[in-house]
């Protein structure tokens, strides 16, 4: 077992975990942070995804320990509360960007990232930036609408 100590969502966590425990499942178990979705568990779908020290990361590609000392958000970190949801996550509500939801946790996140890194994105830019992630229901359209219309309310 080996302890490990980040940051996530802005706390101090400390968890005592085996060496090969994926940073997913200490997410999941260990914090109970079940936003951050599994679907393959082999870096293909995006569920995981999360940011670690301001990169976008597959938390099943990672092992916990690897996350000593990192400062991680995950889709919990995005909302100051239940009234004040990032603007990606108003707009994917908005614009019926979700219909199980399995997929949208990351897909929140790589859109939050693409509008910091790209306020004003194309469709074709905002399709490049989420061709990592899979979803199974939407068919992508409401999505892509949802990171257009977030993009536009923040620039407001
Ligand atoms: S569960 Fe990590 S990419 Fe699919
Ligand atoms: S909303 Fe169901 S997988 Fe995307």
């Amino acid at each position: 077992m080996h302890t490990v100590s980040m940051t996530v969502n802005g706390r101090p966590e400390t968890v005592r975990v085996p060496a090969r425990k994926l940073l997913c499942d200490v997410l999941r178990q260990d914090l109970a942070l079940t936003g951050t979705h599994v679907g393959c568990e082999h870096g293909a779908c995006g569920a995981c995804t999360i940011r670690l020290d301001g990169r976008l990361v597959r938390s099943c590609l990672m092992f916990g320990v690897q996350a000593e000392g990192a400062e991680i958000t995950t889709i919990e970190g995005m909302a100051d509360g239940e009234d004040d949801l990032h603007p990606v996550q108003r707009a994917f509500w908005e614009k019926h960007g979700l219909q199980c939801g399995f997929c949208t946790p990351g897909m929140v996140l790589a859109g939050a990232k693409l509008l910091e890194d790209n306020p004003d994105p194309t469709d074709e830019e905002i399709r490049g930036a989420l061709s990592g992630h899979v979803c199974r229901c939407t068919g992508y359209v409401f999505i892509v609408d949802a990171i257009r219309h977030a993009a536009r309310e923040m620039a407001r």
